[in-house]
């Protein structure tokens, strides 16, 4: 029996109450196609400039689209152009996405620099005209990440309740909501009060949580503390797609199996690690992969020395002997 009914975002529903999130520089087709054997039921692909994904020519490139055993796929776009941001999410569905998402909670101060993302929140004029000139060009659904304000400010929480209120009435599907400031980046706890909160206010409104997901077994408490729809898995996932498993088996009223041994995290890194070969060129491919090495290492009993290894591997080649030499050792299984 399922401990809930799911997850709606719009006309697509999913069957758990979680997905992977878009995560810059990592949620490429590797590792959404791995989330997705692993049980996730939705990916959302990395963010797109909008001004990139509003040029059609752009978005022929194979790597920017999304490929037919992948659905449903999400894509993300940042920009701060009202009509800019509508194109590019009429190109990106065109392109074969099934959701769109627009992200105004991006803390990079580039992106910020450049009055985008994050940067947004305090400007709630330019977010709701996004959101109105994407949901005029978008039937499927459409979705908003934030952040619970620029910073702790009155004005800033002012903003943030202005957001909420004026995309639901704007219709939006659901609003992905990350429980810190775009100036607390990632430092503390994210506050799923304030998340809680917001569904206590707008109950029949899709609200997804963000922030923390680490333990699966910790979820479905969450879940009924703060009555919130879902949540999605972030830094969680890199590097751990057993994340999802274990996250099913909870939603599914199932035991979680025992974490894995080494020979199955080997063959779960060269899995990914071959996903990702396939996409790139050799070199560019280690270096893609070499920022999943911390996460899958953090199951490894001498977490250090292997992941040593692993760093200072430049070729397929030294990849898998490094893999070789750190988990086919069966005596080091706990
Ligand atoms: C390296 C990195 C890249 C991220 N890129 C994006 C992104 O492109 N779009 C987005 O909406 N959120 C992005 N995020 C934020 C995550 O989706 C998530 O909201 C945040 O990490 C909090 O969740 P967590 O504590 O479970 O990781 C990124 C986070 C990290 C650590």
């Amino acid at each position: 029996m399922h401990n809930s009914i799911g997850l709606k975002l719009g006309s697509l529903t999913l069957d758990v109450p979680f997905f992977q999130a878009s995560l810059s520089g990592y949620t490429d087709y590797a590792m959404r196609m791995l989330a997705r054997r692993f049980g996730c039921p939705f990916t959302m692909a990395d963010m797109m400039l909008a001004k990139s994904a509003a040029n059609p020519r752009v978005l022929r490139k194979a790597c920017f689209r999304p490929t037919a055993d992948e659905h449903p796929v999400g894509a993300q776009i940042l920009g701060r152009n009202p009509a800019t941001m509508a194109k590019a999410a009429s190109n990106l569905v065109t392109a074969g996405y099934d959701v769109i998402d627009l992200n105004f909670a991006c803390p990079a101060p580039k992106v910020l620099r450049r009055g985008r993302g994050g940067a947004l929140l305090n400007e709630p004029d330019i977010v709701i005209d996004s959101l109105k000139a994407v949901r005029d060009v978008v039937g499927g659904p459409v979705l908003m990440k934030l952040r619970i304000g620029v910073d702790h400010k009155p004005q800033s929480l002012h903003n943030f309740w202005k957001i909420v209120t004026r995309s639901i009435e704007n219709g939006v599907d659901a609003l992905i909501i990350h429980g810190r400031t775009v100036s607390e980046r990632f430092r503390g706890k994210a506050d799923w009060d304030l998340l809680a909160a917001v569904k206590s206010r707008f109950p029949d409104a899709t609200i997804i949580g963000s922030g923390d997901i680490f333990d699966p077994a910790e979820t479905l408490d969450l879940m009924k503390r703060t009555g919130l729809d879902g949540f999605v898995v972030a830094r969680g996932a890199v590097g751990n797609p057993w994340i999802f498993r274990d996250l099913r088996c909870v939603w599914e009223n199932r035991p979680i199996p025992p974490p894995p041994d080494l020979a199955e995290q080997r063959l779960v890194i060269l899995e990914h690690f071959e996903r990702i070969l396939k996409d790139y060129p050799e070199k560019i491919a280690v270096r893609i992969f070499r920022k999943f090495f911390a996460g899958y290492v953090r199951r490894h009993p001498k977490r250090k020395p292997a992941l040593l290894a692993l760093m200072k591997a430049k070729t397929r080649a030294e990849v898998v002997t490094a893999l070789n030499t750190w988990y086919t050792d069966t005596s080091l299984n706990a």
